[in-house]
This record gives C-alpha cells, sequence and structure tokens, in this order.
C-alpha cells in the first residue's frame, strides 16, 4: 500500500528517520552515566517500547498504572511509572502488577507511602520507589531536604518498599528555547541534586537512582554525572515544537492528511484538534508557510498565498508528537511511500 492510498486523517511513522533517532540518542548516551528509560507517553505502543529495549534501553518510563499493564503485559520487564498512584483500587492493582515486573513508583507523600506498604504486603510484592523531589516545575514533588530525607528514610524502612532513588524532572526546561537559560538552569538543578544526595547520604540513606530528563535537555544530561536515567520521550518522533530547538533529532511522525476545501489565500484539511493537538504548537504543512492557522474540531485552515487544490494530500508535522499519537488507533509505518507495517497505539486513552 503507498501513502497516498491511506484514508485520512492518518499517522505514518517514517521508519528510518525513528531508528536514526534512537541511535542517535543511544549514541549521544554510549560510555555516560545515565542510561536510556524512554517515555512511552510519545508512541504508546509496547511494540516501539521492544525496539528501545533491544537498542539498549534499560526498561521505560510511563505516566499511568494502566500503561504499565500494557506494558508488562507485552513483556516489559523493568517499567518507572513516574507519577503518584494514590486511589486505594489502583494502588492494590500497582501492587499485584509489581509481581510480574520491577516495578518503581514515585511517592512525595507518607499517607501514600503507607498505602502502598500495606498493599505490596498483601500482595507479597516489592514495590520499588523514587521520591519526587521539586524541580522548579512546580507540579509534585519535595522541595525541603529535611522532609524529603524523612520520606526517603520512611520508604526505606517500610516492608515491601524499597527506596531506590530520586525522581527529578525539571520539565520547566524542556522547551526552553534559549539554549544559555536552558544550560544554566539545568546546571542548577544539577547542583540542588548534589547537595541533597550529600544530605542524605550523611543521614545514612544512599539514592542508587536519578532519574529525569527530556528530549530538550538530553543532550545537557548525557554529560551528567548525577543523573543515572534519562526519562526523554519525544527525540523519537520530534514535533513542530520540539523542531524549533536544533536538537539533532529528525521529524520521524507525519499525519497524511486531505485537502478538503481550498479558496484564494486558504486551503482547509481534514483534520483539527480532534486528530493533532495544538496543545504546545500549531500543526504544519510540509513545504508551506502559514500567515495564520485557525483549528477548529474537525478542520484546520491554513492562510496564505498557495497553490492546492481540493484533493490534493498534504503531510503536516504535529505540534506535538505525544498528545497527536494518543489521538490515533494506529501507527503506520513507511518507508519511502510504501506503507510496510502498522502498529496499534495500544494504550492510547489508556489515562487510568
Ligand atoms: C515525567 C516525565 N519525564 C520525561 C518527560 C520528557 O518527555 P519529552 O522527551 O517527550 O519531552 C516528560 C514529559 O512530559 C515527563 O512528564
Amino acid at each position: 500500500m503507498k501513502i497516498r492510498d491511506l484514508e485520512t486523517p492518518a499517522l505514518i511513522v517514517l521508519q528510518d528517520k525513528m531508528e536514526n533517532n534512537l541511535s542517535r540518542m543511544m549514541m549521544l548516551l554510549a560510555g555516560k552515566k545515565p542510561r536510556l528509560r524512554p517515555h512511552y507517553k510519545t508512541h504508546k505502543s509496547p511494540h516501539i517500547a521492544a525496539l528501545q529495549i533491544q537498542a539498549g534501553a534499560k526498561g521505560i518510563t510511563c505516566s499511568k498504572l494502566s500503561e504499565a499493564e500494557d506494558l508488562a503485559a507485552f513483556g516489559i520487564r523493568d517499567i518507572l511509572i513516574a507519577n503518584q498512584v494514590v486511589q486505594p483500587a489502583k494502588v492494590a492493582r500497582l501492587a499485584q502488577l509489581a509481581r510480574c515486573c520491577r516495578l518503581t513508583v514515585c511517592v512525595d507523600d507518607p499517607g501514600n507511602v503507607k498505602a502502598l506498604s500495606d498493599a505490596a504486603r498483601l500482595a507479597g510484592s516489592t514495590i520499588h520507589c523514587y521520591v519526587e523531589l521539586e524541580m522548579g516545575m512546580q507540579r509534585c514533588g519535595i522541595d525541603d531536604f529535611e522532609e524529603f530525607y524523612r520520606l526517603a528514610q520512611y520508604v526505606d524502612g517500610m516492608p515491601g518498599l524499597t527506596y531506590d532513588g530520586i525522581q527529578a524532572y525539571a520539565g520547566n526546561l524542556s522547551h526552553e528555547y534559549d539554549r544559555a537559560v536552558r544550560t544554566e538552569a539545568a546546571a542548577a538543578g544539577e547542583q540542588k541534586l548534589r547537595s541533597l544526595i550529600a544530605y542524605l547520604e550523611a543521614r545514612g540513606v544512599h539514592s542508587r537512582e536519578v532519574s529525569g530528563g527530556s528530549t530538550g535537555t538530553a543532550a545537557l544530561k548525557a554529560g551528567s554525572t548525577v543523573y543515572t536515567e534519562l526519562q526523554a520521550g519525544s527525540f523519537m518522533f520530534m514535533d513542530a515544537s520540539y523542531g524549533r530547538m536544533d536538537l539533532g533529532f529528525e521529524n520521524a511522525l507525519l499525519a497524511v492528511c486531505t485537502v478538503i476545501s481550498a479558496g484564494k489565500g486558504r486551503f482547509v484539511i481534514d483534520a483539527g484538534v480532534k486528530s493533532l493537538s495544538p496543545d504546545q504548537d500549531p500543526p504544519a504543512v510540509v513545504g508551506f508557510t502559514a500567515e495564520r492557522i485557525s483549528l477548529s474540531e474537525e478542520h484546520t485552515a491554513f492562510y496564505g498565498p498557495h497553490d492546492f487544490h481540493v484533493g490534493d494530500t498534504v503531510l503536516v508535522v504535529p505540534g506535538h508528537c505525544c498528545a497527536t499519537v494518543n489521538l490515533f488507533d494506529q501507527l503506520h509505518f513507511v518507508r519511502g511511500d510504501e506503507v510496510i507495517a502498522r502498529f496499534p497505539v495500544t494504550s492510547r486513552g489508556k489515562a487510568q
């Protein structure tokens, strides 16, 4: 089947470029301290997770318990849920899941730690824990060192749990477009981590792992002497948003769309916010510079001089690859203009 025969909108993955991105990331980290634990949120496909493991990733990062369940069912053995899981029913499920894979979860609350320990004891499993440090994103995590120490020590003493280290994700830096600001803030984050690690060591708590980082900070984290894991996800596919940052990874994900209306100075494609997530940047048509873009649910209008006609196929770079993939059932792998494989987006919509 050719790309032009796909019913649109459809998502295609340029297999060679995706593989190049993965190789480039492995080369970036070769011989360095941090090992790749790529984030599942980008592709939500266990098939691609398996390719990442084959390429040398130590395990997979995901956001949700239901994603971890999909990964474990596919045979992925080392899974980090880079998030807090607190609902009682989910805590019980998490403890069960920890029986069949090495499962790590983030914590920042003693009540949650107690609940995880009780559930692990009941299930006869071990749950690995990263205590989350607030790194400037103002999302989850503990800022105060003494409070961090007390929680880490509490985790360490709880049956069914182990304290493995620190979740240190500074998402506020991922899309910092000023390289000097990004570099300086990343260095300040490392300094904070070094101080915390020393504070904990002085009190007898050893942090074996320090996990975090993103596509936007991968090059900075590669040389880190503190981080042991890099959680980058988007580098596999890239998108319009990261494409502005000259990170050395190539665009490997495109939406194939059809022009459904064309007039003077404006054309409209058959995909809007229900197919192309604009939460970070609007989508961009390959080979066309828009003066203005307007999205509705099932349409995107591009304004500016053009010579598109109704029925034309256009290739579109999604604004945000991770949020866009979650809107599709399938990824079509292509080489040249040939569709060579199709993989389900197994964990799309798995938000629980
Ligand atoms: C916990 C966590 N780790 C890592 C990432 C980095 O992902 P990316 O490389 O796609 O920016 C994210 C992005 O949302 C995240 O939430």
